[in-house]
């Protein structure tokens, strides 16, 4: 995979250059480098979010280089969970209402989206917060809500770009936690852009990117 940005100065970025990631279904994979090091590029290719200058990508056995926009997009609605570092939640939903979203775009019933995103609020350990607003919520239980939200469409594959990087530490550990417990219980994959050195003691595979470029090691 190759991917690079021409800035409009004419300056050629490359932000990945010639990787090769596998990623197994089932597995926590953790994702590190440093800051510019290509990291969220390449979370952001695999959501079909960003599109590499030149490549291949393959993702579930499909070449999603060649789909276009309608097509990524449908992908990403029911494939694809993310997760971001400012957990992205609608400020004027309830945590039941942000949770259940998703499900109402892909055009399900009204008391399913509910009943669902009730079960994945208790999964997530929010059980007494359905009716709170994200200001009413904190730092913690906010990524919990985006958590549970990611997971409504029964997506296989969650992508999280530094899912603990708004939170303190014991916090930002409870929710290594609950994504640990999610890929053994819940049998999803979750690819996790991080700078939090414990990650590496959840994850079951570490992924060291330089200059766009994995480090072998
Ligand atoms: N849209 C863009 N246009 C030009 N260059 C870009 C663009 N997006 C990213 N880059 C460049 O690609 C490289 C990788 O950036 P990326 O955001 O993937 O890094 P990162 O590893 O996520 O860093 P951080 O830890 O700071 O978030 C950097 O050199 C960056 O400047
Ligand atoms: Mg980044």
């Amino acid at each position: 995979m190759l991917a690079r940005f021409t800035t409009q100065g004419h300056t050629e970025v490359r932000a990945l250059n010639g990787l090769t990631v596998n990623i197994p279904a089932r597995q926590f994979v953790a994702v590190m480098g440093a800051s510019g090091s290509g990291k969220s590029t390449l979370l952001y290719i695999v959501a079909g979010l960003a599109r590499p200058s030149s490549g291949e990508i393959q993702l579930f056995d499909q070449a999603i280089h060649t789909m276009s926009d309608d097509q990524l997009t449908q992908l990403r609605r029911t494939r694809i969970g993310l997760i971001f570092q400012s957990f992205n939640l609608l400020p004027t939903l309830s945590a039941l209402e942000n949770v259940a979203l998703p499900l109402l775009i892909n055009g399900a019933r009204l008391s399913a989206a509910r009943a669902k995103a009730k079960t994945l609020l208790a999964l997530v350990g929010l059980s007494d917060r359905l009716a709170h607003r994200p200001d009413e919520l904190s730092g913690g239980q906010q990524q919990r809500v985006a958590i549970a939200r990611a997971l409504i469409n029964e997506a296989p594959l969650l992508l999280a770009d530094e899912p603990t990087g708004n939170l303190d530490s014991h916090t930002g550990e409870e929710i290594l936690q609950l994504l640990h417990a999610l890929v053994a219980d819940q049998q999803r994959t979750i690819v996790m852009v991080t700078h939090d050195l414990r990650a590496a003691g959840y994850a079951d595979q570490v992924i060291e990117l330089k200059d766009g470029q994995v480090v072998t090691g």
